[in-house]
């Protein structure tokens, strides 16, 4: 059985995560209807992968005996003004993330719970390549500056990257 503490910090990352999900969603919609067509396909699995993050977080909270919440979510920004915005937006929401994971980590270790400190080092090690990825890119982006062609290709090129190695295990 979870402690309502756990409870609570998980039902809350799942909100975080669900939250990621759709601000990825509305990004990758930004990034296709501007024609970059390899951002937007990135992204799009990038919000899937999150919702992965969410459905693991709901499925672990339940099998153990508590409730996950489904939650309602906010609109996210719509409209970029360029790539590096957006991709920095990124970068910052996932250091955002990974604070609170540790955060979550933190209390698991407060609770006792070594069982969910356990499931959550999955999340621990996802936050290391996700921020990585997200740094990767900025300096990409960084170093093209205003290059038309640069961009042409970094939008070309980014759809073959892949946000996990490993899928939702
Ligand atoms: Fe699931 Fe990118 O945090």
């Amino acid at each position: 059985m979870l402690k309502e503490k756990i409870e609570e910090a998980l039902n809350k990352q799942i909100k975080i995560e669900a939250e990621s999900s759709q601000i990825y969603l509305a990004m990758a919609s930004w990034a296709e209807t501007e024609g970059l067509g390899g951002t937007s396909q990135f992204l799009y699995k990038h919000s899937d992968e999150e919702r992965m993050h969410m459905l693991k977080l709901v499925q672990y909270v339940n099998e153990r005996g508590g409730k996950a919440l489904i939650p309602q979510l906010s609109q996210p920004e719509k409209v970029y003004n360029s790539l590096p915005e957006l991709f920095q937006t990124l970068l910052n929401h996932e250091i955002m993330v990974s604070g609170e994971i540790n955060n979550l980590v933190d209390i698991c270790l407060q609770e006792k719970d070594y069982t969910t400190h356990n499931f959550m080092q999955w999340y621990v090690a996802e936050q290391i390549e996700e921020e990585a990825l997200a740094r990767t890119i900025m300096d990409k982006l960084n170093m093209i500056g205003s290059d038309k062609g640069g961009l042409y290709l970094f939008d070309r090129d980014i759809e073959g990257i892949s946000v996990n190695v490993e899928q939702g295990k």
